[in-house]
């Protein structure tokens, strides 16, 4: 359970790489927790007018969740644990971005990071989220309503794949359901703004 422990704790510290402020910094680009929703994500980062930085931004974090995932299937695999090791460090990655250490554990919502962690542990169900995100966003151009439906149709997903293109597993359904509830946790301001019509459009500059 040490090699877990540590898989973990591993996992944490990838998902605690911030992206969005590494790659502002690295391109001489406002702290994106200075403007727009302030929040450390590649949606922010884009209402900095640079889309480079925000592709990038939306990249890094992305892998760091596949990464960490990755890493946990292999000791998974190496050591003959079960699939908790796996969920429980897609959690881990999921959480060391929502609060890292690297930000006086204050970071973003975790939308690019969930969609990385879901590449890994099935990319179809990465794949139906993703396109379900892309078809919100082209009707409405609101990200954080494209992740909010993403979020809540990814459990009825799972569930609808599992069996058929993938085999059930409980350890990772219960780690999507966990992530899905997280992320809508996290979209709390997003909601009220959605709700009161002040929520920002994806192109739309920093207000
Ligand atoms: O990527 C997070 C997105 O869903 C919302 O971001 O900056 O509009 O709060 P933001």
């Amino acid at each position: 359970w040490i090699i877990a422990l540590a898989t973990v704790v591993a996992a944490y510290g990838l998902g605690s790489l911030p992206f969005a402020v590494i790659v502002s910094r690295l391109m001489s680009l406002a702290d994106p927790r200075t403007f727009g929703s302030n929040n450390p994500g590649a949606t922010n980062v884009l209402r900095s007018g640079n889309k480079l930085a925000a592709a990038l931004t939306l990249i890094g974090d992305l892998l760091k969740g596949s990464a960490a995932v990755w890493l946990a299937q292999w000791v998974s695999h190496s050591f003959e644990l079960n699939t908790l090791v796996v969920a429980a460090s897609a959690i881990a990655a999921f959480l060391g971005h929502v609060f890292p250490f690297t930000l006086g554990f204050k970071g973003g919502k975790g939308v690019a990071t969930a969609i990385g962690i879901l590449i890994a542990i099935q990319p179809a169900l990465a794949l139906a989220c993703a396109l379900t995100w892309l078809l919100v966003a082209y009707a409405t151009r609101y990200s954080s309503l494209s992740a909010i439906i993403a979020a809540i149709l990814a459990p009825a997903y799972y569930f609808l794949g599992a069996g058929s293109l993938w085999p059930m597993d409980k350890n990772l359904a219960l780690c999507v359901g966990v992530l899905s509830l997280l992320l809508l946790w996290r979209h709390q301001a997003n909601i009220s703004r959605l709700l009161l019509g002040t929520e920002s459009r994806i192109g739309q500059k920093t207000k």
